[in-house]
């Protein structure tokens, strides 16, 4: 290519209207959602850094195939155009539809687990954790140790330390129904796994005897990393690579809200027939016939084709150029990032942003209140709230304390992005002002989506 911008590959054909709010609005909204922004109305957020969760914007290929959608009950023509899709892609025996991530991870370990059991994985996402705690069960995190330190740049820091899970298998072996690994590490970062690390899983897997599943929310940028990232995959391309990740492992639970490019979906994915039946029991108590599990045919359609654009090369490159565009500028102003950015989102290191402010005093939900107050941008606490709440009712600080600012795929533009950048760097000015927050009520279980806090 001639030119060095990398574009957005898209026009648009249909737009949405984000509203302005004053500093006193925004200001108000904050009290009344006791200052946790997962409790503000999504109106009055001028850009919703939230998640990258089922925000994405479909594309006209996909709203058209909506009107494919076959509602048949039993046997749809939309769920075997799913499932061959997946198919191609993982290789996997049996496709099992559900509504969301979480609905395949609820159903893999309400099957598997019994308390006192361990799952190993490089980091559970909060919600794969909670449905293995809620078994009783252990979520043990063994990312390698670069990927708990912020400013430390490593091509793959999502990576599983081997050694440690050679260890674990070794000692605890007997309790371990199977080894788990994101991609990319959405509580690390979103950073990548590299091929040979996983590589490396199954082979420990074979040795010990045990299943390995992906969490695969965001293989197809985890497969762009790997292309750009890992020696002699360049010239591959990321269908291929993912294909390879895929055929690694023996199965996976699937947010297709993510790198599924569609607002709602997921799956179950595995080679074993047993499992598999016994997972497609508990789907039709919970989630429904196992040909739609609890999505609309025309969910199933527009997941089938977001599986398919995810992979394309402009996608990915543009997706990945805009993540890192942010965190050029952030760098280049002095804040400090989770480094190098990950994949679908920037993580600000609001432990070090702010030192006088203790972890558990949560310095994450004191920069995201900061800016959603100064600028109208919401973001999220992916630290103490988030994970310092053990089973036993204690309370530590977390491994690290974050601000999440995720990418939704194909929604905002450069200038955008460029606004985002401003407002980061408004609160990183004002950074010495902004004071702690305690917590008034929260629930006992992922307390983060619902807590109430008051400043210091
Ligand atoms: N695994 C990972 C790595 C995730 O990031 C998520 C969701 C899930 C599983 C659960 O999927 O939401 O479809 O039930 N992550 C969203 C986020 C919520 O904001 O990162 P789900």
């Amino acid at each position: 290519m001639l030119f060095k911008t990398i574009i957005e590959p898209f026009r648009i054909k249909s737009v949405e209207a984000v509203k302005f709010t004053t500093r006193e609005e925004r200001e108000k909204a904050l009290v009344e959602a006791g200052y946790n922004v997962f409790l503000v109305p999504a109106e009055d957020v001028l850009i919703d850094l939230l998640t990258d969760s089922g925000t994405g914007a479909m594309s006209s290929a996909q709203w058209g195939a909506l009107m494919q959608g076959d509602e048949s009950y039993a046997g749809s023509r939309s769920f075997f155009r799913f499932r061959d899709v997946i198919q191609d892609l993982t290789g996997f025996r049996h496709v099992i539809p559900t509504h969301q991530g979480r609905a395949a991870e609820r159903i893999l370990f309400h099957t598997i687990l019994k308390p006192g059991m361990v799952v190993p994985s490089n980091t559970h996402f909060d919600t794969t954790r909670a449905n293995i705690e809620v078994e009783q069960a252990e979520a043990r995190d063994l990312v390698i140790a670069e990927g708990k330190v912020p400013s430390l740049i490593h091509p793959f820091k999502g990576n599983v330390d081997l050694a440690k899970l050679e260890k674990t298998l070794a000692e605890d072996g007997d309790r371990v129904p199977l080894v788990m690994v994101t991609v990319t590490n959405n509580s690390g970062g979103g950073q990548p796994v590299s091929l040979e690390n996983l590589r490396g899983v199954r082979a420990l897997c074979d040795t010990y005897g045990k299943p390995f599943f992906l969490d695969a929310c965001r293989f197809a940028e985890n497969a762009w990393f790997i292309k750009q990232r890992e020696p002699g995959q360049s010239d591959r391309t990321p269908k291929a690579i993912a294909q390879e990740m895929f055929s690694l492992a023996d199965g996976c639970t699937m947010s297709a809200k993510k790198d599924g490019l569609a607002n709602i979906g997921g799956f179950l994915a595995m080679n074993d027939d047993e499992l598999a039946a016994s997972c497609r029991s508990l789907l039709i108590l919970t989630e429904g016939f196992p040909t739609y599990g609890g999505l609309a045919g025309y969910d199933l359609e527009a997941i089938a084709r977001g599986l398919e654009e995810v992979v394309e090369e402009p996608y990915l490159r543009y997706r990945i150029r805009s993540t890192a565009y942010l965190a050029d500028k952030l760098t280049a102003g002095g804040v400090p990032i989770i480094q190098p950015p990950g994949g679908h989102a920037v993580y600000l290191d609001a432990r070090a942003m702010l030192p006088h402010v203790t972890p558990l005093q949560y310095p994450g939900i004191a920069i995201a209140n900061a800016l959603y107050l100064e600028a109208g941008i919401r973001g999220v606490e992916i630290g103490t709230v988030m994970f310092g709440l053990h089973p036993d009712g204690t309370e530590a600080p977390g491994p690290m304390d974050l601000v999440r600012l995720a990418i939704p795929r194909r929604v905002y533009t450069q200038s955008h992005i460029d606004l985002v950048a401003e407002g980061v760097l408004e609160v990183f000015r004002k950074r010495e002002e902004l004071r702690g927050y305690r917590i008034t009520e929260a629930p006992k279980v992922l307390r983060h989506f619902s807590a109430r806090f008051a400043p210091l």
